[in-house]
């Protein structure tokens, strides 16, 4: 059965059984918590929730799914970065009995496949056994039930909140097929479990490992999903980098037709890396590659757009080739790579760490990340010092000429957006630091890291606390000093906020640096200009919080005349 067909039987066999079938979401998630689809249910996430809002009470659909938790395995006989995932979805309406039951049928009577054993989740913590699903399945005839924990058989939530629950697998040669998860719990940000009041179903069944099985093959790659990449590549390459390069090329195909272009943060830096790999396999001028990817999935997927894949590419192709072979000569004159050389490496000649990784197996990811988290923390903080800590130099260079009226209301949003700050970590926690601001005379911009939505109490404490702040007349003070005094007096700026101090970083800074600081309640780092007393900033009212990017959220305010 080929996986056109698999695709085809699974949406009709739901279909038949009062399912809306739904298309497929962009890999780009509407969830700013999240940074690309991992699940068929991200895009139904809020129907778990509020089911009024569903377009249906049950759904079913095949979904472009993108993770990097495997990337390191891509390789083997069944680990992918992009896969599709047959789902069917519940809210609120049927529970356990229906999907267990629909699942059998579909594999053992629709296929024709002997399930050769089942998980369910067994207990753990403050979440009891499932015993109920047990119970369905001993009634279907089976005996081989594995029980297993919270690790194993419970499921999400995508993101920092929301749905999850525990699962049941289907395992076939011992392959997981199938995992059906009951949401019956709602997690908290903090991480907190509650018994939610609508019960939901969400499965999820792996279309490449379902099309090896049902096809009768020894590995993903043999399937019809892959084979037509794979008769493309030259025959002496090894058999892990031949299947590398056609997951890559598949992923990179759906990413960029999806929107994703690379960059050095988020998604574009997932296809970034995804392109250099292939282009460090010798791969940059493979057309007939992405052609043949189009050519296999443009039925199912109409975006898949040859020409945006084939410039963007391109374009990568050009700016990395240039650097590729003075990157690799370079890594293959070290003679031991820590993560602090793979970084070098990667900074200045691209190579990514999984070009790196495949010369020294012994190189950690966790490791390499600190060091790129590190060198992001410092080029951030050059930023704010060359547009004068909140793109302010550049505004009032502009406002100035202007008029000096909305000089002056930028200057009170300024000291503003610092009572801001200040107010924010000490009604979030420490973890708010800048990401960002943009002030203008109507009002200012503020961006910061926080994992989740501002309740509103949080957002009016945040908006009295720096009230307050203003009524309490405190004088605005300028100090120049010295960058490890400035560190030590506590003042907010970027690595310091962290508390690690990069070396390498000091040297992007003046000697001398200016603190503002009002009163005990804030303290940065700075180029001002700034009020000379919190008064006059005036009243100071909160217009609107939102997400800007995954973890990083966005506050706009302004202050009444
Ligand atoms: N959301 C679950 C998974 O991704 C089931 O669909 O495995």
């Amino acid at each position: 059965m080929s996986s056109a067909e698999l695709r085809r039987k699974f949406l009709e066999f739901f279909e038949k059984r009062g399912h809306k079938i739904i298309p497929s979401s962009s890999l780009i998630p509407d969830d700013p918590s999240v940074l690309l689809t991992t699940a068929g249910m991200q895009q139904f996430k809020k129907y778990y929730t509020e089911p009024a809002l569903a377009p249906a009470p049950n759904v079913a659909s095949v979904q472009k799914c993108f993770r990097t938790s495997d990337i390191d395995e891509v390789g083997d006989e069944s680990h992918l970065t992009f896969f599709e995932m047959l789902g069917n979805f519940s809210f609120g309406g049927y529970f356990k009995k229906e999907a267990i039951g629909y699942a059998h049928e579909f594999i053992t009577k629709i296929l024709g496949l002997e399930i050769e054993y089942v998980s369910i989740f067994g207990g753990e913590g403050k979440v009891p056994e499932d015993g109920e699903s047990e119970k369905i399945w001993k009634s279907l005839g089976f005996k081989d039930i594995r029980k297993f924990g919270r690790k194993d058989n419970f499921w999400g939530p995508t993101g920092k909140e929301g749905p999850c629950g525990p699962t049941t697998e289907i395992y076939i040669n011992g392959v997981e097929i199938w995992n059906i998860v009951f949401n019956e719990y709602y997690q908290k940000p903090d991480g907190k479990l509650e018994k939610s009041k609508i019960r939901g179903v969400d499965t999820g069944m792996g279309l490449e490992r379902l099309a090896m099985i049902a096809e009768g093959k020894k590995n993903i790659f043999e399937t019809d999903l892959f084979a037509p990449l794979l008769v493309l590549l030259p025959a002496d390459l090894k058999e892990r980098k031949r299947r590398i390069i056609a997951d890559h090329a598949r992923a990179l195909a759906f990413l960029i037709s999806d929107g994703v272009r690379p960059s050095n943060k988020e998604a574009g830096y997932i296809l970034r890396r995804l392109m250099r790999r292939l282009i460090s396999y010798g791969m940059g001028q493979e057309q007939n590659l992405f052609e043949a990817v189009v050519k296999n999935y443009e039925s199912f997927y109409p975006e898949l757009n040859l020409e945006k894949i084939s410039n963007v590419f391109g374009e990568e192709n050009i700016k990395f080739g240039k650097t590729l072979n003075k990157g690799l000569a370079e890594l293959q004159k070290l003679e031991a790579v820590d993560a602090k050389a793979a970084f070098r490496l990667y900074e200045s000649y691209g190579l990514p760490f999984e070009v790196i990784k495949e010369y020294t197996p012994n190189l950690k990811r966790e490791d390499f990340e600190a060091e790129f988290q590190k060198h992001q923390e410092i080029s951030r903080a050059g930023q704010e010092k060359k547009f004068g800590g909140h793109g302010l130099i550049l505004n009032t260079g502009e406002l100035k000429a202007k008029d000096e009226e909305e000089l002056k209301k930028v200057t009170r949003l300024h000291t503003a957006t610092h009572l801001l700050q200040a107010a924010l970590r000490k009604v979030l926690g420490e973890e708010v630091r800048q990401m960002g601001s943009d002030i203008t005379a109507e009002r200012t911009r503020f961006d910061f890291t926080f994992g989740r939505k501002l309740t509103p109490e949080e957002l009016k404490e945040v908006e009295n606390l720096v009230n307050d702040a203003v009524s309490k007349n405190l004088p605005v003070m300028m100090e120049e000093m010295n960058l490890e005094d400035a560190q030590k007096s506590g003042a907010l700026y970027f690595f310091s906020a962290k508390g690690g101090s990069a070396s390498g970083g000091k040297e992007k800074y003046p000697a001398k640096v200016k603190v503002y600081s009002a009163g005990d309640f804030s303290k940065e780092l700075c180029g001002g200009p700034h009020v000379s007393n919190t008064r006059e900033v005036g009243k100071f009212v909160i217009l609107k919080e939102e997400a800007v990017a995954s973890g990083v959220r966005r506050i706009r305010a302004k202050v009444l005349d």
